[in-house]
């Protein structure tokens, strides 16, 4: 056995801890042979198939979790075999799809591994299929506050270091941007909103269905749809736009619910609820204002689509407008925008601090009982390709395409939008 931490001596061998939190470390290795005596207590993501043979590498270290390729799982289930043995001694386990990341490739399965089979055991710590396998391990390890520690991570653009670490610490949207949004930004929703109801009602979604409005902001899009009929329910990260939208559109159903949703919990059945709670399923869901975009990285993204992707109800259908790199590259020359009203003023300062990243320092002033307020917010956006967002809704059974509009309005350059219906298992 090889000495733990580091590159293996054979330089094709990729054998390095990824990650160490307050909650543990996470370490890569393309071979699960290649595990010693000191990774004991890690969680290991390697290269190989789950057989049973790799099943009894993995039990010979006292490991906190362990994750392997499922190798296309094979003949009796044979690429996944090592879960029940790591189940029968209380070990967590689990596999990463092969159409997701190489076999024999940890770096692959920790940049771009999805959640393909758990065991019981990782299944009651969270883990689950479809999963983004690097994000749930990094906040796993990783109290909120604590530095990313991505060591010796590749940055390339599917990465966590890639879209950048978050150290935000507040929502967005907090009560003066909520309420210049509400009053100054509804052009969006009303270039948009006809054209989701005719796709809603040609996709069959009736009157009366329960249309999940993800990022609901302050009601706009909540309130044209319930005068459609629907029966709305919308979720947004920030407190002061589910406020707004109680009252703007109070026969509608709100919640401060942040994505990714928690794992534990991802999928509810319930009516609406706040608090400790995971996504509620829905007919129909929506998503205006490249909201998924606001996500801290692009790991963070693909959860969250599989996510919404499994609250949706069968022959359901999503239709999610995204910030694509065309977007940002549209406005390369625009480096500053001002909107100035009689009691409200907003100045916002555009840069590309990262790959793939957009952001925005957000300056607005209010008049407020005769006095002007000013408040500043920094906004992240990560960009994100419509076609990868299609692969992962396919992967988790949706039919899906992309469109360059909800319907027949156009969008601004570069925003794209992600539609599909829920396929009905064993039609
Ligand atoms: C540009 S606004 C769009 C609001 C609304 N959909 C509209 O079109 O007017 C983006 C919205 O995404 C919400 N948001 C940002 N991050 C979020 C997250 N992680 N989960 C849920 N909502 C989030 C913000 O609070 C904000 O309301």
């Amino acid at each position: 056995m090889k000495p733990a931490g580091g590159q293996s001596p054979e330089a094709d061998v990729v054998k390095q801890e990824v990650v160490r939190g307050s909650d543990g470390r996470v370490i890569i290795v393309d071979s699960i042979t290649q595990l010693a005596a000191d990774d004991a207590g890690a969680i290991v993501v390697c290269g190989s198939h789950g057989g049973t043979s790799a099943g009894t590498f993995a039990l010979a270290v006292p490991l906190a979790a362990v994750f392997f390729n499922d190798g296309g799982v094979g003949k009796d289930d044979a690429g996944i075999a090592a879960l029940d043995m790591l189940q029968a001694r209380g070990v967590p386990a689990g596999t990463v799809a092969h159409t997701s990341a190489r076999i024999g490739d940890a770096q692959d399965a920790w940049d771009h591994g999805v959640v393909s089979h758990v065991n019981a055991a990782a299944r009651a710590l969270g883990f689950a299929p479809g999963d983004l396998l690097s994000v749930v391990l990094a906040k796993r390890v990783m109290r909120r506050g604590d530095p990313f520690a991505a060591q010796g991570a590749a940055t390339d653009a599917a990465t966590p270091a890639a879209s950048g670490p978050s150290t935000r610490q507040d929502p967005y949207y907090l009560p003066d941007l909520a309420w210049v949004h509400h009053v100054g930004y509804g052009h969006h929703v009303e270039r948009v909103h006809s054209a989701i109801v005719d796709l809603l009602r040609g996709a069959g979604v009736a009157a009366g269905a329960r249309v999940l409005d993800v990022g609901c902001g302050s009601g706009l899009l909540a309130r044209e749809l319930v005068a459609a009929g629907f029966e709305v329910h919308g979720i947004d990260a920030s407190p002061a736009m589910i406020d707004l939208a109680r009252e703007y559109a109070p026969t509608a159903t709100f919640e401060v619910l942040p994505l990714p949703a928690r794992a534990a919990a991802e999928v509810r059945r319930d009516p609406p609820i706040s608090g400790d709670a995971g996504l509620p399923v829905a007919d129909a869901i929506v998503s205006t204002g490249h909201v998924l975009n606001y996500l801290d990285s692009r790991e963070e993204i693909a959860v969250a689509l599989a996510q919404l992707a499994r609250a949706l109800l069968p022959s359901g259908v999503i239709a999610i407008e995204l910030m694509t790199e065309a977007y940002c590259r549209a406005r390369d020359a625009v480096p500053v925008h001002a909107k100035v009203e009689d009691d409200w003023a907003i100045v916002t300062r555009f840069s590309r601090p990262a790959p793939f990243r957009y952001d925005r320092d957000i300056t607005t002033f209010r008049r407020v009982d005769g006095q002007w307020r000013r408040s500043d917010e920094h906004h992240r956006n990560v960009t994100f390709e419509a076609d990868e967002a299609v692969r992962i809704l396919r992967e988790n059974g949706i039919d899906a395409e992309v469109r360059s509009s909800f319907g027949k309005e156009s969008l601004p350059a570069g925003l794209a939008v992600v539609a599909g219906t829920r396929r009905v298992e064993g039609a």
